[in-house]
């Protein structure tokens, strides 16, 4: 394949220091991405998904180290970035949903403040119509009534709604989302999955999706990632991964939520 791929991680390893030595958290990861491609990064607390997910967006703590590997994004290498090039990748190229919606707004601004000053540098209009616009795009009923609220007075639910206007309304073409509905009770989790999924997918980007809820990716993602102890045990479609586990680890994860292949429950989606 000539074309450039959307996300190219090529031999990843990296490590956090600490008193005690030198913690791997990933290593040899390998990751391909193409436009479109609704990846889900799955494996047990602690197998490097949000080590992951940072070093996409050049977002590591000081106390990490790459040791090897190369992270490409359009064809660029982001190690090689500087300053203005790094804030354009993250303006411009890379969405981002937090874990904490509510968290990850400002408590003294109103949300229609928040999202008209998150709108200025990408030159988008302003004005009341387009902010309400942005938030019925997130089908939040009463837009004009949510603008005038400070984020303690919306739920967790409608703050991630919110946070998702603010990723999709920068055009991303790759969004990263490590445990977005984590803060969610289940119904809302389905709704606000099921909205992040379908506009990431209108929108032609690709999706990096960490999630604990293996049952979430098989319904919702094309492609599955499965790491342990920092390593990718198992890549693929995830029809693939889900219904011919080609490693016992990914076996034992499926068998843990009752979803083997033989005799497994199947969502209805
Ligand atoms: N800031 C840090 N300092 C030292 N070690 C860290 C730090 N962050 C993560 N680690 C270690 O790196 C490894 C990978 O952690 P990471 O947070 O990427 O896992 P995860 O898969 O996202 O886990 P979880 O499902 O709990 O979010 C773990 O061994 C973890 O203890
Ligand atoms: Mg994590």
């Amino acid at each position: 394949m000539s074309e450039t791929p959307l996300v190219r991680v090529r031999g990843l390893s990296v490590e956090y220091r600490s008193r005690s030595g030198a913690v791997p958290a990933l290593r040899e990861v390998d990751l391909l991405l193409e436009p479109g491609d609704l990846l889900g990064v799955v494996g047990e607390s602690g197998s490097g998904k949000s080590t992951l997910s940072n070093a996409l967006r050049r977002l590591l703590p000081r106390s990490c180290r790459v040791t090897s590997g190369s992270v490409e994004i359009g064809g660029v290498d982001v190690a090689g970035l500087d300053p203005s090039g790094l804030r354009a990748l993250r303006r411009d190229v890379l969405g981002f949903i937090p874990q904490d919606p509510i968290g990850s707004l400002d408590p003294t601004l109103r949300i229609g403040r928040q999202l008209r000053l998150a709108l200025r540098p990408l030159g988008r209009p302003g004005d009341r119509e387009a902010l309400a616009g942005l938030l019925r795009g997130v089908r939040i009923r009463e837009p004009e009534r949510v603008l005038r609220l400070y984020p303690h007075e919306i739920s967790g639910g409608m703050a991630q709604r919110v946070a998702i206007a603010l990723a999709m309304a920068r055009e991303p073409r790759v969004l990263i989302a490590d445990e977005p509905t984590a803060a969610l009770d289940a119904q809302v989790r389905e709704e606000v999955l099921d909205l992040m999924v379908r506009l990431i997918a209108g929108s032609g980007a690709a999706l990096v999706w960490v999630s604990h809820d293996l049952r979430a990716v098989r319904r919702w993602c094309t492609r599955v990632m499965v790491m342990r102890e920092g390593e990718v045990v198992e890549a693929g479609p995830t029809e693939d991964v889900f219904g011919r586990p080609a490693h016992p680890y990914t076996r034992r994860l499926l068998e843990a939520l009752a979803m083997t292949p033989a005799g497994g429950e199947r969502e209805n989606a």
